[in-house]
């Protein structure tokens, strides 16, 4: 696209500033994938004049875009779309994977993707067998979830994460982005727009999703081990809730004391905040024991756990749980029935099916051994050099490369042009200044392809000499 081809018409007439007209145009190309990444703007001098408004307007139309992290600023060499992982991999992913047609031996290491192993398995095919079996019923899926579902999740929970919950407190959800919108739908009953707060750097998709339901976020910067009670304690405007990854904060991968876990849940029931505890991966540890969930440790704070089967299955289903309790339980089911579920019955019935004949486990099981494996190979290429910093690696199926040179977006733009897609640690950070460095999915990449990517971003991280 030229630069004049800038899909940006101003209505003077509008109560809308036009700074906010600007940001709000260029936001919505990029998350239609009008821009594409690294697609550099036009200087705001020439798009100022070629609009006829003043520069100001497009400096401040543009920061308040790199603040979302939909910009990246480069100095002198101007300002890029930033490559994101939400707006890159979901859910534009598959029309431009269509119309772009990359190349097909591209190694892919987007964060977030599992082994795809599930899907050959016998046992999984097997329960898709008796899931179509039981579709003698046609009525709709109850709102909360199949009992059977909620039973299978909940027996799954006393196994996997020492959680014990009745199938009652489950509701069966279309994943965390679904389980985060009925979050808000909840609140919205009370707040019109909830303030909602999340760790920074944090899950982009989850601040996408829930100001996109009406919320509004607000953000504290953590270091890897998450949010500390001294940062809630000098919070000024308390929020409606808070967003957490205690488990393996996201993306940096530390994870949450016990003391800081208690003092959280002292100051939610001191202020009645709602906990929303983002349990996404915590299966796959590689070196320590899990903590215990925050959802299980005693106090009078109300706390949502959010798991998904994206993770230990594969985001492809679109399935999840929310563990519910107290008052805020009961909100959230009234919500829930308010609103219906998006959650086909025969998918709910596949998954119970497989959980109770043991196939989830076995593939955890098999899941974490492949994923120890290419962690190791991780630190086997990588973790010997002095001029990186690798992390996250006590679990899940990413990893975290700090580095102070070259710039991580250009060694991502390059990685690509040699068939390694890797996603820059900016796209992450919501209000601050981001950490130059790559985020890398080693889940569904095959040992020997880990390997030649690494080989590939070993070459590229190189400091000047
Ligand atoms: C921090 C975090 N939470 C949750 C999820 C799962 O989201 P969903 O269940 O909507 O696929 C992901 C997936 O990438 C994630 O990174």
């Amino acid at each position: 696209m030229s630069e004049a081809e800038l899909p940006i018409e101003l209505d003077r007439h509008s109560p809308s500033p036009l700074a906010a007209q600007v940001a709000s145009q260029l936001r919505a190309a990029i998350l239609s994938g009008v821009l594409q990444p690294n697609h550099t703007l036009p200087a705001t001098r020439r798009l100022a004049m070629e609009l006829g408004i003043s520069r100001g307007v497009i400096v401040r139309a543009f920061e308040q875009l790199s603040g979302e992290g939909f910009l990246v600023s480069n100095g002198a060499g101007g300002t890029r779309v930033a490559v994101r992982p939400d707006i890159n991999s979901r859910p534009h992913e598959n029309r431009r994977e269509i119309r772009a047609s990359p190349r097909p031996d591209v190694i892919d290491l987007t964060p977030g993707r599992p082994s795809g192993s599930p899907f050959q398995d016998r046992q999984w095919r097997s329960a898709w067998k008796s899931a179509i079996a039981d579709q003698g019923n046609v009525q709709l899926p109850p709102a909360l979830g199949t009992s059977a579902l909620r039973e299978a999740v909940a027996d799954h929970l006393a196994v996997s994460r020492g959680l014990v919950v009745d199938a009652d407190d489950i509701i069966i959800t279309g994943g965390t982005s679904d389980a985060l919108q009925l979050v808000v739908a909840m609140l919205r009953n009370r707040a019109p727009q909830p303030r909602i707060l999340m760790e920074d750097p944090g899950y982009p998709t989850a601040r996408r999703v829930m100001t996109a339901a009406g919320a509004h976020m607000v953000t504290v910067p953590v270091d890897e081990n998450g949010l500390k009670s001294s940062q809630l304690a000098a919070l000024r405007d308390i929020p409606d809730a808070v967003l957490v990854t205690p488990s393996h904060q996201y993306p940096l991968g530390g994870r949450m004391a016990v003391q800081e876990r208690l003092e959280l849940l002292k100051w939610a029931e001191q202020h009645g905040v709602l906990v929303l505890e983002d349990d996404y991966d915590s299966e796959f540890r590689h070196s320590r024991m899990p903590l215990p969930a925050v959802a299980s440790l005693p106090g009078g704070a109300e706390v949502v756990l959010l798991g998904t089967f994206s993770k230990n299955l594969s985001p492809w289903l679109r399935c999840g749980y929310l563990v519910v309790r107290g008052d805020a339980g009961q909100r959230l089911k009234a919500t829930r029935q308010a609103l219906d579920t998006p959650v086909a019955g025969v998918l709910q019935s596949a998954i119970a099916h497989y959980i109770q004949e043991g196939g989830l486990a076995r593939h955890i099981t098999r899941a974490r051994r492949e994923y120890g494996h290419r962690r190791s190979l991780l630190i086997d290429r990588l973790g010997s050099r002095r001029d990186l910093e690798v992390s996250a690696l006590d679990g899940g199926l990413h990893a975290v490369v700090r580095f102070h040179h070259p710039d991580a977006t250009d060694v991502a733009a390059r990685a690509l042009e040699q068939g390694v897609r890797v996603i820059p640690l900016a796209g992450y950070y919501a209000d601050r200044t981001p950490e130059n460095g790559l985020v890398l999915g080693y889940g569904a990449v095959t040992d020997l392809r880990l390997a030649k990517a690494l080989g590939i971003l070993s070459d590229l991280i190189r400091p000047p000499m």
